[in-house]
């Protein structure tokens, strides 16, 4: 199992410099966590190439992207793109005449999914298809970067790939009981979590979120052995999620939310990361913060613990930092309403006994009870009540701190990283934003 092992100190500044290149492994998005690695890179003069999921053609094949959504991906990133589609996963599939397990889901009904079944095989042989198909894509990406990048370039390769929902309308349904059901419609995570279609779940998640970084080490094999044999430094990132430490009632504690069922393949990733680093590879896993993202919109209630970043902001990186953040989120609430109210709404929450009988780190990830559930749903929508506009949230503000204090911190760190799995929490964040480095975040 994965030591807790917080970063404690600011990372020494990384050695990089103009010509150093960083590779983004995952399609940026404007909200996304890797825009803090892109933002960081930039300032420092690296180079940055960028990659691409690729897009679904209606008939379910996969293509790069067309001229024009490159234009606009690469104008996103501010950096080129090897437009080779690196989709990942196997849910549409289709091998030995075996429909895809998308097709074979499009008549299941929600309320069948503990009974639904797979042609034999189907699962195995859709997945090694999909690994089949990832790793022939990386093979060309690899080729390409060795063209792309000179071979004395020090290299980050940074991974933010997560995901693996299979596409077929019957999963949301679920998800959405799950993550956000309350009273008829709460459905315990352990239960679907141990149904055909959980385990098909399970299975896509290690594929697509943990996997991938290993494929990825491996793919990478030539240009790391160029690279490093001509001095330079090759090292891998990936962003991970275990829980996150923060201040709640005015003490740090780690805490996590739950039910996290992705948390399975974040332990694999960190697994990967160990096993890499102890062949000599440089790879980390950094576990960061709830944040709100593209990816993270299904969780709700995932928020609730970012909004103490606040409290760490004041006690770590000064008053007038603090204040600054503080009256842009003051800005956001309805009148009436205060900061110091919001964030006493937050920790009731937080330090409620139903979450410490549930959250423990040894037992990670731990699956919802309808009680907490029901808890965090309420705590969830009183906190987002209290803003004026459903669409300028406090916790957008929070999430962009946090995203480009995270990619700082993983920059520098990566350089010469203290171990291969290290977590992100509110107070190096915080402690940042009063360095050189974390300066104009805020
Ligand atoms: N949002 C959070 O609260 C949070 C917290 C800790 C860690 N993370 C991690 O940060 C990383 C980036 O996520 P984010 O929250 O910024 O969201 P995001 O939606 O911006 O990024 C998700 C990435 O995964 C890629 N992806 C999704 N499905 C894929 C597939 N089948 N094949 C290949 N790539 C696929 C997307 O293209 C995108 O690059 C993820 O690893 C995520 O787990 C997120």
């Amino acid at each position: 199992m994965t030591e807790y092992q917080p970063l404690q100190q600011l990372p020494e500044p990384a050695g990089y410099k103009p010509g150093d290149v960083l590779v983004l492994v995952g399609e940026l998005f404007g909200r996304g966590y890797a825009n803090g690695l892109v933002d960081e890179a930039k300032r420092l003069g690296m180079t940055v190439i960028g990659t691409t999921v690729g897009r679904r053609e209606s008939n379910g094949s996969l293509r790069p992207l067309t001229h024009e959504e490159l234009t606009e991906a690469e104008t996103l990133l501010g950096g080129s793109i090897i437009n080779i589609p690196l989709e990942a996963g196997f849910d549409l599939e289709s091998v030995d005449d075996i429909p895809s397990v998308a097709e074979q889901l499009k008549k299941a009904r929600p309320d069948d999914f503990a009974t639904v079944s797979f042609v034999d095989g189907t699962i195995e042989k859709a997945c090694a298809a999909g690994r089949a198909r990832f790793r022939a894509h990386l093979a060309r990406l690899e080729a390409e970067l060795i063209t792309r990048i000179p071979a004395t370039a020090n290299i980050h390769l940074a991974h933010s790939m997560a995901g693996g929902i299979p596409r077929a309308r019957v999963f949301m349904p679920l998800l959405n009981r799950i993550f956000k059901g309350t009273g008829d419609k709460y459905l315990a995570s352990e239960t679907f979590w141990n149904s055909p279609l959980g385990h098909l779940c399970s299975v896509s998640f290690n594929e697509v979120s943990a996997d991938t970084f290993r494929y990825l080490i491996e793919g990478t094999a030539a240009l790391r052995a160029r690279n490093s044999g001509s001095g330079a430094r090759v090292c891998y990132s990936a962003y991970g999620y275990h829980g996150t430490g923060i201040l709640v009632g005015g003490e740090y504690r780690w805490q996590s939310y739950t039910p996290y069922v992705q948390g399975f393949a974040k332990i694999r990733l960190e697994d990967i990361a160990a096993e890499a680093t102890t062949q000599g590879i440089p790879a980390t896993v950094y576990n960061c913060p709830e944040i709100q993202t593209n990816s993270s919109a299904l969780f709700l209630g995932v928020e609730i613990s970012l909004y103490p970043l606040l409290s760490a902001i004041r006690r770590e990186a000064g008053e007038q930092i603090a204040a600054a953040v503080a009256a842009r989120c003051q800005a956001m609430l309805n009148e009436g309403e205060t900061v110091a109210g919001l964030l006493k709404r937050a920790d009731d929450y937080l330090s409620s006994p139903i979450l410490e009988q549930i959250v423990d780190f040894t037992t990670w990830p731990q699956h919802n009870t309808r009680e907490q559930a029901e808890l965090m749903l309420a705590a969830s929508a009183e906190l987002m009540a209290m803003h004026a506009d459903q669409k300028q949230l406090i916790c957008a503000e929070l999430s962009r701190i946090v995203f480009l204090a995270t990619g700082r911190l993983m920059l520098h760190s990566s350089w010469n990283p203290a171990s291969s799995t290290l977590w992100l929490n509110h107070d190096i964040i915080s402690r940042l934003l009063a360095d050189d480095r974390g300066s104009n975040i805020v």
